[in-house]
């Protein structure tokens, strides 16, 4: 969706980061008091080297200026990614050249437990159902299968291969690119259990 501020309902015009939940974990807007825990878990090549504008290393002040950034554009939605009141990673939502891209990350220590899947599907419900955008991308270098796998995992279809810059390794790299649209992701919510009558 082409967020142009004049064909906009008022409701987005409004819009404020909204705090989601979801079986284990809540996702909020990140605020300045969670800059040090941002810091601590993206300062770390397997986090960063995985992202496209992730630096490495990632100090505080990083984390600080991606927070005075973010949130500030119609159609965006970052969040962190708590679990018992501790920060164990983010996601969002951003509008980018007439779609919207996903990206998300998790902290090492808290790898394969199904956070991200859990959080991802969380973040897409609210970028189809309340920021109502019509597609949404993301990206997952080729040498990523664990992305890759989540992504999968949440509806995404591939779409191909580019080469994108990679910020944390000052170089480009290829990454498998995905897309998932507002009538598959409505067609999987409605997938319903099968009952059998004998
Ligand atoms: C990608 C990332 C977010 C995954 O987080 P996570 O919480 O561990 O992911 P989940 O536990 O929800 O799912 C991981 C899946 O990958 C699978 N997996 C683990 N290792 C794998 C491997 N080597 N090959 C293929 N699949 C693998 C897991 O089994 C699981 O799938 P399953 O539920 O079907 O068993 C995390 O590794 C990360 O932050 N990486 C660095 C940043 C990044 O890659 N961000 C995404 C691109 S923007």
């Amino acid at each position: 969706m082409t967020l142009s501020t004049q064909s906009l309902p008022q409701r987005l015009l409004d819009y404020c980061v909204p705090v989601l939940e979801t079986e284990r974990l809540v996702l909020r807007a990140p605020r300045l008091a969670d800059v040090k825990a941002i810091a601590r878990l993206a300062n770390d090549r397997r986090v960063a080297e995985n992202t496209a504008r992730i630096p490495y290393p990632y100090h505080v002040d990083d984390a600080e200026q991606f927070l005075a950034g973010a949130n500030r554009q119609v159609g965006e939605a970052t969040f962190v990614i708590l679990r018992e009141g501790e920060l164990i990673g983010m996601c969002g939502v951003e509008p980018r050249e007439g779609t919207a891209e996903i990206g998300y990350w998790i902290g090492v220590p808290h790898w394969n437990r199904g956070y991200a899947t859990e959080a991802v599907r969380a973040l897409i419900d609210h970028a189809f159902g309340d920021i109502e955008h019509d597609a949404l991308q993301a990206g997952a270098r080729v040498s990523n299968p664990v992305s890759r796998r989540v992504l999968e995992k949440c509806g995404f279809q591939w779409t191909g291969v580019g080469l994108y810059r990679i910020r944390a390794i000052n170089s480009s790299a290829p990454l498998d690119r995905f897309r998932l649209d507002r009538g598959l992701w409505a067609s999987l919510k409605a997938w319903g259990r099968v009952r059998e009558m004998a």
